[in-house]
């Protein structure tokens, strides 16, 4: 660690991917601009990272992707439109997207070689300081008036000042799809982790607590990923990168409050979807009604 204590200033979201398993949506768009109700998925997680005080957002993107940029853009054309029709309420809405005091920068992954690469592709940006990784398929949610799930890892990290994963129990059926970690429990809903394995059968799993989409990582972590060969699924993973940096620094797990829905599948993405919309302070209310109507 280079700063005593570190304050965790900059977020990366990989947003690279293909989305394959939300084709045809995702043939000509970003799986991070699909939306839930009426705001894309990247934009939650960008959400959730300025809740936590962060305010350089690091996006490692991709072919295809122009859309998040655009999205984190002035979008002249809209808001001169906005402005002279005098539609205030949603000039703000789209100034909010992106707040006066939040920057962005854009860094390519040219090929598809993993998380691990991912991250690695955001080493220049970040430096040598500790960071949170945001995995936009993720949405996650707080408990109800509390803290979004990145707030409370960013509390846990100023405490204990080393790198800490969100994790969450899971059926055993489904340890394969997750970074599986072990440990001793370390605290409040902390665990110091002692084995780290990416998607293992569940015969091989040390546990059933799963990896969510929420790191926060020290800088030391982007050697320890330099060093590591192809991993499961022929990629460079973060989670090997993590497991070898465990050898030399405390890692912990973090067990969070509040809820993890799997948007990167579409019955994750439906969850979601009905459920922010029941929260909505717009549809919510017409929405339950209609929900009720049906012969479930
Ligand atoms: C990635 C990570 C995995 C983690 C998961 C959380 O996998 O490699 O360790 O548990 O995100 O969503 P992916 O879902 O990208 O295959």
């Amino acid at each position: 660690m280079t700063q005593n204590p570190a304050r965790i200033r900059k977020a990366v979201f990989p947003v690279a991917g293909l989305g394959t398993r939300f084709l045809p949506a995702t043939k000509a768009q970003p799986k991070e601009m699909l939306p839930i109700v009426d705001k894309p998925l990247i934009q939650y997680a960008v959400e959730e990272a300025y809740a936590a005080g962060i305010r350089h957002m690091i996006f490692v993107t991709g072919r295809n992707k122009r859309a998040i940029e655009d999205h984190f853009d002035t979008a002249y054309e809209l808001e001169t439109e906005l402005e002279s029709a005098q539609k205030n309420a949603l000039l703000e809405l789209v100034h909010s997207v992106t707040p006066n005091d939040m920057n962005c920068s854009y860094v390519r992954q040219p090929r598809m070689l993993g998380l691990g690469h991912a991250v690695l592709c955001a080493e220049h940006l970040v430096g040598n300081e500790p960071f949170a990784v945001l995995l936009a398929d993720d949405l996650m949610t707080g408990p109800t008036g509390g803290d979004p799930v990145l707030v409370q890892m960013v509390k846990a990290f100023e405490k204990l000042q080393g790198s800490i994963l969100a994790v969450q129990e899971v059926p055993l059926n489904h340890v394969r799809r997750y970074g599986i970690v072990a440990g001793a429990p370390a605290g409040d809903r902390l665990i110091k982790v002692e084995r780290m394995v990416e998607k293992p059968k569940p015969e091989a799993a040390p546990s059933r607590m799963g990896v969510a989409g929420r790191y926060v990582l020290t800088p030391e972590v982007f050697a320890e990923i330099s060093a590591q060969p192809k991993g499961a699924g022929g990629e460079i993973q973060l989670t090997d990168g993590i497991a070898a940096l465990m050898k030399k620094q405390s890692v912990y797990a973090f067990q969070y409050e509040g809820k993890r829905y799997d948007c990167g599948s579409k019955e994750g993405f439906l969850e979601a979807t009905v459920e922010l919309a029941l929260q909505h302070t717009e549809v919510g209310d017409a929405f339950r009604s209609y929900l009720k109507t049906l012969a479930l």
